[in-house]
């Protein structure tokens, strides 16, 4: 039977007790409103780990105070039948005053990283992700967690702040899932109309455009980030960022050499998508 759990020393109880017997911990954080993607990242942790956590936590430190926080989507009873298909042990669902208390004033910042690609555009967000994490990091206590390519620019954030934080922690990066039509499954896919899902293809399509182009020799970033944009205005999205840069420190590059990652952030709408392809 999968425990749900919503008290911090609970689960740190819960943990401490496993790790005392010897179980390895996986751990899965997330928002909820799970979808495939979300499903993978249990997988591999139920492949490698005794004991399988997924956190379900809406985090308002990572929302900025004009963002989607009051309608982000929320299921938990969904959420809980799926995890518990995939055979999860522990859920841990705080609330948000059970996190971050009266008086709360710790927040993490992995500097640099963290102001490139959606953090020029979402300031403070990835404080507010490095901080949760990092909570839920001492609170879970994991030997390895797992994250989605998907978030490419968090990933990349939080295996930092592990390394310069001395975090018994190992990042596992898992590749996106897709839907058929190469839309990057996304809880806030469900935002989008008919109209709108359709056209949000676009994003994956110019990503893979992109990949055919540098395959056939064309190296310049400028040129790549032309044909995108050209691609995606026919269909009407609005375009946040094109990224062509190195994937470890995310420096932009003018030119395409060795590994390459290439990230977009477009609004269909009034909503907020983010996909990305690493080029080897
Ligand atoms: P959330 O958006 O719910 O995503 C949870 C995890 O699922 C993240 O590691 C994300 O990269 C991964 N994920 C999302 N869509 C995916 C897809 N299509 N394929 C593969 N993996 C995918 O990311 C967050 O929540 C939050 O910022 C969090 C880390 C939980 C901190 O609050």
């Amino acid at each position: 039977m999968i425990k749900l759990i919503k008290s911090v020393r609970a689960m740190k109880k819960l943990s401490s007790g496993l790790r005392k017997k010897g179980c390895s911990i996986g751990f899965v954080p997330t928002m909820g409103y799970l979808h495939d993607g979300h499903i993978s990242l249990v997988n591999e942790a139920r492949k490698q780990n005794d004991a399988v956590v997924v956190s379900i936590f809406v985090n308002p430190s990572q929302f900025g105070p004009k963002e989607d926080l009051k309608k982000y989507p929320r299921n938990m009873k969904r959420d809980l039948a799926l995890l518990s298909k995939a055979g999860v042990d522990i859920v841990f669902c705080p609330s948000t005053k059970e996190m971050y208390p009266e008086g709360y004033s710790t927040y993490i910042e992995v500097k640099g990283l963290s102001d490139k690609l959606c953090g020029a555009s979402r300031p403070g967000h990835f404080k507010g992700v490095a901080t949760v994490v990092a909570k839920l990091f001492n609170i879970v206590q994991p030997d390895t967690a797992y994250f989605g390519e998907k978030d490419y620019q968090q990933q990349v954030i939080l295996r930092r702040m592990t390394a310069d934080l001395n975090m018994d922690v190992k990042i596992v990066s898992m590749p996106t899932v897709r839907e058929k039509s190469g839309l990057a499954m996304s809880s806030r896919n469900s935002y989008l109309s008919g109209d709108e899902r359709s056209r949000a293809q676009v994003i994956g399509r110019s990503l893979k455009f992109a990949k055919t182009l540098i395959n056939s020799g064309v190296k310049s970033s400028v040129k790549i980030k032309a044909a995108m944009s050209q691609l995606m205005n026919t269909s009407k999205l609005k375009i946040d960022y094109i990224s062509i840069c190195d994937p470890g420190t995310l420096d932009e590059k003018k030119v395409i050499k060795r590994k390459t990652l290439i990230a977009v952030a477009a609004y269909i709408g009034k909503t907020r998508l983010i996909d990305n392809i690493v080029i080897k």
